[in-house]
């Protein structure tokens, strides 16, 4: 059964901005970027691009998607996928928004 962790106010994270939160497990090295779009829909992908890395979390936020500041790679929000002509995915996991508040699944 999924475990949810009530993250923050959904205020606390910048409209086209994001949030990082730190690894979940304590074991990985990755952090998570939890995204707001212009819309207040919330998405989470792992904080590190398929390509080589980058910092999504530094990204630039449109629409449904993210801008990689490296490479300019663009990423799907809800799948994590890289739009053509890149290929990759980047881990997502799943949040949800009630009343303001943001979870995140763990
Ligand atoms: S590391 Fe993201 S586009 Fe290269």
């Amino acid at each position: 059964m999924a475990t949810w962790l009530n993250l923050c106010s959904l205020d606390d994270i910048p409209r086209r901005g994001s949030r990082v939160v730190p690894p979940l497990d304590g074991k990985s090295s990755v952090s998570i970027a939890v995204f707001r779009t212009a819309d207040d829909a919330v998405f989470a992908l792992q904080d590190a691009c398929p390509h080589k890395g980058g910092p999504l979390s530094q990204g630039i936020v449109h629409g449904n998607k993210v801008t990689c500041p490296l490479h300019g790679w663009n990423l799907d929000l809800a799948s994590g996928e890289a739009c053509t002509p890149d290929v990759g995915c980047a881990k997502r996991y799943e949040t949800r928004v009630e009343n303001g508040v943001v979870w995140l699944e763990c």
